[in-house]
């Protein structure tokens, strides 16, 4: 078996190696055809990534003190977070070609959108358990009159913008930050002892939502990217309109039933605002370095 170094939860090896044993649990993964996700040797491998991938969160999204009122504490967290914006680069300066960029660093979660939250629905108990089941419906487009799921928009959004919407078809080209997002959710998603923070990951979710897709869909509008490239977003806009408050009463409710949970739901906002401060200013690092690169004059 792989050795697992303690210090490399975030490094893009541990990232890739952690995406690649979750992703058997949404869809083939050609490279891995026979082995199942839950064959022993791979379970263990992957408590071992986990494993190090916690030791990293907990290191970089240390407890704070709080005011004991969940409601203010994630209200809080979400607006001291000064993390660089895409959303707010791409509504004002983007360019088609990074907002085609970004939209393949973000198919790695949102092709298989709400998959990792609905692990845990069997996870939870009582008021909580019901919310998380209505917000996943409606990620699963069963409560729309267009009866669309959000991953099937973003595949539209792909197909719209020139790209190719196939599982995992950008997967080689993209770093750790990028499998972060979905791996975050999938550490969360199926374990059962992570519940408190896979409900904190989704109430931030949520509740950062409206005003970015708004900002995204305005931006494809500036590019004048097509009508179904903005779809997801303006879709987004609406229905999280209703799951922001949904999922803090979630998140209540959990901490109402499970008071000892507190302290789980409050390190799944830092991670979620932790994880995005990451795969943004990688980006940005990235554009940053292209544009280095096109203005050099040539030798
Ligand atoms: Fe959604
Ligand atoms: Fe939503």
């Amino acid at each position: 078996m792989p050795k697992v170094g303690a210090a490399a939860g975030f490094t893009d090896d541990l990232q890739l190696a952690l995406y690649l044993c979750y992703e058997l649990n949404y869809t083939d993964v050609p490279e891995l055809a026979g082995i199942s996700e839950w064959d022993p040797d791979l379970v263990r491998f992957r408590q071992r990534l986990e494993a190090a991938f916690e030791h990293a969160l907990r290191e970089a999204a240390a407890p704070v003190r709080g005011s004991r009122s969940l409601r203010e504490d994630i209200r809080r967290l979400i607006a001291d977070d000064d993390g660089p914006s895409v959303s707010t680069h791409m509504e004002s300066v983007g360019t088609r070609a990074e907002m085609i960029d970004f939209v393949k660093h973000r198919s790695l979660y949102q092709l298989k959108e709400a998959d990792p939250h609905t692990f845990a629905i069997p996870h939870l108990r009582g008021r909580a358990k019901q919310i998380l089941a209505e917000i996943q419906s409606g990620e699963y487009g069963a409560d729309a009159p267009h009866r669309r799921m959000h991953s099937t928009l973003f595949a539209e959004t792909m197909t719209s913008l020139g790209l190719d919407a196939r599982p995992n078809a950008y997967l080689d080209e993209l770093p750790g930050t990028a499998m972060m997002i979905p791996n975050l959710i999938s550490l969360f998603g199926l374990n059962r002892t992570h519940r408190g923070s896979l409900v904190g990951h989704l109430a931030v979710f949520e509740m950062t939502s409206v005003i970015p897709m708004g900002r995204y869909s305005r931006g494809l509008a500036r590019m004048s990217a097509p009508t179904t490239a903005r779809r997801f977003y303006d879709v987004h806009v609406l229905a999280d309109a209703e799951h922001e408050h949904m999922a803090l009463d979630m998140a209540i409710a959990l901490e109402r039933d499970e008071p000892q949970l507190h302290d789980d739901i409050i390190f799944g906002v830092r991670c979620v605002l932790l994880t995005e401060r990451m795969f943004a200013e990688r980006l940005f690092a990235e554009w940053a370095h292209r544009r280095r690169m096109s203005i050099q004059p040539a030798a």
